[in-house]
């Protein structure tokens, strides 16, 4: 009796908890459904909420303004807590810490008629309080599970703080280095663009958006932002429907895939179209073809810039294009507050456009929760900052270093990594203490006392390992007088190895509003540099910046490392790759060219009629002249996009493919597809990562396609000695491209496949796509 009891209880135990599972999946499909299809729920309780508002109180929503230290030109509004009580802001931006957010929320809960709250939004774009290497650095770990642990730890710190809306992923495809806002994004590559863009999105945004530790995220800036013409910010593109389609849409249909909440509309002008009033990618690809169910912001004023544009002669005119086109929430142009009512009232501007864009921003706060928890606990400030997220921003930073050159001169063995023997090491340089500068551009609520600058921990290191360290600043990042440059050398002449940390400002040189005309490095750092070198001890070149061009000191040092701006963890992350205690494992996710003539260089270009070829050398004489190249330039890169080495080696097996022909109607039915196998081993002596990178390129097809895409990577942790198999696919998705016809199909082809270390290298195969 009492065993048939115990067996009832447990059973009804049982029975509870899959209800309880099953109502927690259905929540999470809820959850996912509302943002990404529609919810009959949600819609209704959006739909009487609609039917309560004022035209007053439904364009208030449509409104975001600064309420902190200001991210672009300001409009000079301090009035926002009457504006909040009266219904007239949908969301602040620039708001940081759980008092403050809470106090405005407070406003919004308890003064506004309808009590709707607020949505505080800010650009937490690689870390909030715990700064990781900015998004370029991150892409170049090619380590998509980590990234999207560094925003899942950027959510938890700042939604605790109120902060539930971040205006990142950056998916910006950049293809030329002098646009200061290439350190934002995730380089030249849609491929990899659009796995960086997941990982950013699910990361920030959680299994679920209504977990209070969730951020919604942002995708930006749609589109065509990065290739801005001479890579000047904020300048003209022009990008024909098919690249658009190809090469700068991708990441963002990514984000959408993976249910990105919110979608931040672009500054430029595309094809004669600003971004920001732009119909046929806000309204047709975005919400047509993709069926995205968030909000579109626009970016800062660029609702009002439309006149700027020339598109508008007035503010009204400006508010109604952007509406009409698709932008929902105007980021502190105060347009759509100030102009839209009468532009109703006046029939011109369409009610059912401003009750879509008011239902889209308050799909998304219910989305998070707001409606039912719109305040956060106010724990104070917190000292520190969490060791969790430290230890994760030293992985991230290790991972996301790219050793470019680590070359043995004549009977000595390689700098790195820094031998045993050392006893004095030269510390060189305006980067190498600078600790403001290692939290690169967007640094959040980041803070410089955060910061390991690499004297702060190789200090340490020295220490524990009796070496001597001699420290000399050399020269300032920018201007600045030449009179440490003769003291640094001479501390290079008395060392076993100089360490020379060079490179760019973050907070003028990159980022925003920091376009360069030159990509050499700033100020009096190259004739520190040929000072230095001329000491004759070896030098470890480590550049903090952007991708420079370097071919003018590259050959004088015996090591280069690209650093990027690496977080707070900056130097102890350096220590243990340049001493060896772990390796160098990150590639290049864009090409490092030899001089900025060559700008924009990327990888994935055509091949013209008179590739320059195995002909690459200038000067060309006769016959040879003609080809598509310089008379005073390579084509090639310093160092091809994938590019990294590695303290090991690694060696890939000949390609194995499971057919060598195959028609286009199967793929393109989805029935068949190309399997690509290899084994790539680690014939070193140590451990080290591998990012094998698949590239294929077609011929034959009815528009030129690349010299080669990348379509795949796998990264491999490999110990000495052992070796892994890989499988990569190839099917309609990595073959089909935008034909003649403007459809996205396989076509008949010649495909080449490679399967290497980085855009340049690989063994290949062939195969043939017939009808
Ligand atoms: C302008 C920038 O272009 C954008 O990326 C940023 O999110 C907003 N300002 C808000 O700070």
């Amino acid at each position: 009796m009492l065993i048939r009891c115990c067996a009832q209880i447990a059973l009804c135990f049982a029975v509870v908890l899959v209800a309880i599972l099953l109502a927690g999946a259905a929540a999470v499909r809820l959850q996912a459904h509302a943002l990404q299809e529609e919810d009959p729920a949600v819609e209704r309780r959006i739909s009487a909420l609609l039917k309560e508002m004022t035209l007053e109180e439904k364009l208030g929503q449509l409104n975001q303004f600064s309420a902190g230290r200001p991210t672009g030109p300001g409009t000079g509004r301090a009035d926002y807590r009457q504006m909040v009580a009266a219904g007239q802001v949908g969301s602040l931006l620039n708001l940081t810490g759980a008092r403050e957010t809470n106090e405005l929320q407070r406003i919004a809960m308890t003064q506004s008629r309808l009590k709707i709250p607020l949505l505080f939004g800010l650009d937490v774009i690689h870390g909030y309080r715990t700064v990781f290497p900015v998004p370029l650095g991150l892409a170049a770990t090619w380590n998509t599970d980590l990234v999207e642990r560094t925003a899942r730890a950027a959510a938890r710190e700042a939604s605790a703080e109120g902060v539930r809306w971040t205006f990142s992923p950056m998916v910006d495809i950049a293809r030329d280095a002098r646009w200061g806002r290439i350190v934002e994004g995730a380089g030249e590559d849609p491929f990899l663009g659009a796995a960086m863009a997941r990982a950013f999105v699910h990361g920030y945004q959680g299994g679920r958006l209504d977990d209070p530790s969730s951020m919604a995220a942002c995708a930006k800036h749609y589109v065509g932002y990065g290739a801005a013409e001479s890579g000047r910010d904020y300048n003209t593109t022009e990008i024909p429907e098919r690249l658009l389609r190809e090469v700068y849409l991708p990441p963002f249909k990514a984000s959408v895939e993976a249910g990105v909440a919110t979608i931040m509309s672009a500054f430029n002008s595309l094809n004669q179209i600003p971004a920001s009033a732009n119909a046929f990618t806000l309204d047709q690809i975005l919400r047509r073809e993709w069926g995205f169910r968030g909000f579109v912001v626009s970016d800062w004023t660029s609702i009002r810039e439309l006149i700027a544009h020339g598109i508008a002669n007035d503010g009204a005119t400006a508010a109604r294009k952007a509406l009409l086109a698709g932008v929902d929430m105007d980021m502190e142009g105060g347009l759509y507050l100030n102009e839209l009512a009468e532009q109703v009232k006046n029939g011109r501007a369409v009610m059912q456009k401003v009750d879509e864009a008011v239902r889209r921003i308050l799909r998304v706060k219910l989305a998070l929760g707001l409606f039912d928890r719109p305040f956060v606990e106010d724990p104070g400030e917190r000292e520190g900052l969490d060791p969790a997220h430290v230890e994760l921003a030293r992985t991230a930073a290790e991972e996301s270093f790219v050793l470019l050159k680590n070359e043995a001169p004549a009977g000595r063995s390689a700098p790195l990594p820094l031998g045993r023997s050392i006893r004095t090491i030269a510390l060189i340089g305006p980067l190498a203490d600078s600790a403001g500068d290692m939290l690169g551009a967007w640094a959040g609520k980041g803070d410089a006392k955060d910061a390991v600058t690499l004297r702060d921990a190789l200090a340490d290191y020295a220490a524990k390992h009796q070496i001597r360290l001699l420290y000399q600043r050399g020269t300032e990042i920018i201007g600045g007088s030449d009179t440490g440059i003769a003291p640094a050398a001479a501390a290079a002449r008395s060392a076993d190895v100089v360490l020379l940390a060079l490179g760019e400002n973050a907070g003028e040189m990159t980022g925003e509003a920091a376009s360069r005309a030159s990509l050499s490095l700033p100020g009096l750092q190259e004739k520190l540099l040929e000072a230095v070198a001329a000491a004759g001890r070896p030098v470890v070149l480590i550049v903090f910046a952007r991708p420079l061009a370097l071919a003018s000191v590259e050959d004088k040092v015996a090591a280069v490392v690209q650093a990027w701006h690496p977080g707070v963890q900056a130097g102890p992350a350096l220590v243990r790759v340049l001493t060896g205690d772990t390796n160098f494992s990150g590639r290049l996710p864009v090409t490092l060219p030899r001089s900025v003539g060559q700008q924009p260089l990327y990888y994935n270009h055509l091949n013209t009629g008179r590739p320059a070829g195995s002909n690459d050398r200038p000067p060309r004489t006769g016959e040879e002249k003609f080809v598509s190249g310089y008379i005073d330039e390579r084509n090639a890169p310093l160092f091809p996009f994938g590019f990294g080495l590695s303290y090991t080696q690694f060696e890939y097996s000949p390609i194995a493919l499971s057919v060598h022909s195959l028609s286009a109607r199967l793929l393109n039915s989805g029935s068949k597809d190309v399997r690509v196998t290899l084994e790539v081993g680690n014939t070193g002596l140590r451990e080290g990562v591998e990012v094998a990178q698949m590239y294929i390129r077609q011929q034959g097809t009815s528009v030129a396609r690349p010299v080669r895409e990348l379509k795949g990577f796998h990264r491999l942790i490999l110990r000495p000695g052992e070796s892994k198999r890989l499988e990569f696919v190839l099917a309609k998705k990595e073959l089909a491209f935008w034909n003649l016809d403007g459809k996205e199909v396989v076509e008949p082809a010649e495909v080449t496949v490679w399967v290497g270390r980085d855009s340049q290298s690989g063994n290949c195969a062939k195969f043939t796509i017939g009808d």
